[in-house]
């Protein structure tokens, strides 16, 4: 796909590998529409976007209230990119109700639903990249939530890849392993964001997975860290 005019959507802009892979689009000449809830961390996003030369939109949202997904309906991208996600942190046991139902409302409810409101208006050519993880097919106590969320979302992918191959619409499953962002100051321990995969080589990935012809797709990629999953 050819950047120059094209517009991305990235949901989970404000932070982390949203915010690296906005910037990145945006250098490679893709107008931005970035969406998350935080007003404060998406005004400095369109701060550093400012020396591209492309449009920038914000779009304020809580992902978890779909019901506000009407305000996409005329919209039409050409790039889709569901990076919003949340993690929650209790074993099976101590599970309730609320925190199981708040993770699979942003990590795949959100995208589904985000994906059915901007589809009609996706042509030939458009490309939807999701961010699933590595926690999708390696188990973590107390990350039952958070585990079988990715999982949804891989299977989500692998359905709407099939239903979108006559449009010409490419969908492609990426899943990191342990990554260096804020995502980790929520995650009780020591981390060394140092062993972690790095958010730029997230970032160029897609860029360069976007660049593909039309006759490749990248299906499914797994990006860990080289040390090992920490
Ligand atoms: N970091 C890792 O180790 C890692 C590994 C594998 C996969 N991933 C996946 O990569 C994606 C990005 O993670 P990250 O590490 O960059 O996390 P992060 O730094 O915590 O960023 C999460 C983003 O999601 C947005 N978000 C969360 N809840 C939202 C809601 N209800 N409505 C709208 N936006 C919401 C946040 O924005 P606001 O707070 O402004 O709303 C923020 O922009 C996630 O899907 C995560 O599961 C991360």
């Amino acid at each position: 796909m050819q950047a120059q005019g094209k517009k991305a959507l990235i949901t989970g802009a404000s932070s982390g590998i949203g915010r690296t892979l906005s910037i990145e689009l945006a250098r490679a000449g893709y107008n931005i529409c970035a969406v998350a809830r935080n007003k404060e961390r998406l005004e400095s996003l369109k701060k550093d976007l400012e020396e591209f030369s492309v449009q920038v939109e914000l779009i304020e949202l809580d992902l978890s209230n779909e019901r506000d997904f009407a305000q996409f309906e005329t919209m039409s991208v050409d790039v889709l990119i569901h990076c919003a996600g949340i993690g929650g942190l209790s074993t099976i046991k101590e599970m309730d109700i609320e925190e199981w139902e708040k993770v699979q409302r942003v990590n795949v409810t959100a995208p589904v639903f985000l994906t059915k409101t901007l589809l009609p208006s996706m042509q030939s050519g458009s490309h939807i990249i999701f961010l699933g993880s590595i926690a999708a097919k390696q188990a973590f106590p107390s990350w039952g939530a958070y585990c079988s969320s990715k999982a949804s979302l891989a299977s989500i992918a692998a359905v709407l890849r099939e239903e979108l191959r006559e449009q010409g619409v490419k969908v492609t499953l990426l899943q990191p392993g342990a990554t260096a962002t804020p995502f980790w100051e929520q995650v009780e321990g020591d981390w060394d964001q140092n062993r972690m995969v790095q958010t730029q080589s997230i970032a160029r990935l897609i860029v360069s997975i976007l660049s593909c012809d039309s006759q490749s797709s990248v299906d499914e990629l797994n990006i860990l860290p080289a040390a090992g999953i920490l």
